[in-house]
């Protein structure tokens, strides 16, 4: 039963509703590109919660609500009072009583939680510091797309294990029957706690969760090579120390000409920084000579294995899927 459930974090679902989310993804995108209508919120207002910055996930939510017939409405950091001059479940209150389901990006996964907990409507993770559960359903439906299956492949995530890429990597990775290694330098390795949790599920699911700093060894039998940001919203005065930390784990053709699967994929959850082509970019490479932080251009370029732009686009049809299973009243099998 998935009506009026929220997303928080992947462990909300069990494997087989995740897999099931994967799989509806794909189908509304085939209804998208056959131009094939699904209005299945019709009539319903969203409220879309930004206390961060997005390009993906606020395109997403809001071209995905206008396809299922619903209206969606934008409230950015300065908009909202959240948790500053009204409480979370104060504020929670009262955007369940006006809105049929609510989306939030921010920092803390304590306020996702206290706005499902509070205004009575499904609510949607859009990324915390915690975990980033609507990335995951856009990311393993792009691999099920490439590869026709999840269960026995490999992924390898280089960089920042700590983040919330990170650990919703790991975790649904697990769950999923996918293989995870995260290449990270020991400062940088995912918290003890995230990795029992994938234990848990890669024991049930028969797959291996493994934590190395030997990032060339561990990108040898990948099927899916992943990065993201070396500093996260939020850490931008770190990136000094992360540029020291990281800078062996960027991922550059060096690198990918380890992998022995020559149909391995590249993956990035975007923004990426491959050029000096932005702000922080640029000062990066003023201040300490790097051009390329977690990808190389090249690499970010390869259009034989780099998947970035299919994933990003496939954050629309994964969030619809979402939204869709979540309040639309569908009739869904027990799954
Ligand atoms: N991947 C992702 O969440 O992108 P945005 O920050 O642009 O939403």
């Amino acid at each position: 039963m998935f009506q009026g459930r929220s997303l928080l974090k992947e462990v909300d679902f069990t494997p087989a509703e995740l897999e099931y989310l994967i799989d509806f993804s794909i189908h509304l995108k085939d209804l998208k590109k056959r131009n094939i209508p699904h209005e299945y919120l019709k009539g319903q207002n969203i409220c879309l919660l930004f206390e961060k910055s997005s390009t993906r996930t606020r395109s997403a939510f809001t071209v995905a609500c206008n396809d299922l017939g619903a209206y969606p409405e934008f409230m950015g950091a300065g908009d909202i009072q959240l948790g500053k001059k009204e409480s979370v479940e104060d504020s929670a209150k009262v955007f369940g009583s006006m809105f049929d389901g609510i989306e939030f990006r921010g920092f803390s996964q304590e306020h996702v939680e206290a706005l499902a907990k509070y205004s009575g409507v499904p609510v949607w993770n859009g990324l915390t510091d915690a975990w980033h559960p609507t990335q995951m359903i856009a990311d393993f439906m792009t691999i099920k797309e490439e590869f026709g299956k999840l269960k026995g492949l490999k992924l390898v995530y280089c960089g920042d294990g700590r983040n919330n890429m990170a650990n919703s990597l790991v975790v649904t990775g697990s769950m999923l029957g996918v293989s995870v290694t995260i290449a990270s330098p020991e400062e940088l390795f995912p918290e003890q706690s995230v990795i029992d949790y994938a234990e848990k599920f890669a024991k049930e699911s028969g797959s291996t969760v493994t934590v190395t700093s030997d990032i060339k060894s561990a990108v040898k039998d990948a099927d899916i090579l992943y990065t993201d940001v070396w500093v996260s919203m939020g850490e931008e005065d770190k990136f000094e120390e992360r540029i020291k930390l990281l800078k062996p784990y960027q991922i550059n053709k060096e690198l990918t000409d380890l992998i022995e699967n020559e149909n391995y994929i590249f993956l990035h959850c975007l923004p990426a920084f491959h050029d000096t082509e932005t702000k922080y970019g640029a000062e990066m490479a003023e201040r300490f000579g790097v051009k390329e932080m977690e990808v190389t251009d090249e690499v970010f370029r390869d259009e034989k294995h780099a998947r970035q732009f299919e994933e990003a686009e496939n954050r629309m049809h994964s969030i619809k899927a979402i939204m869709a299973a979540t309040n639309g009243n569908l009739f869904i099998p027990r799954v």
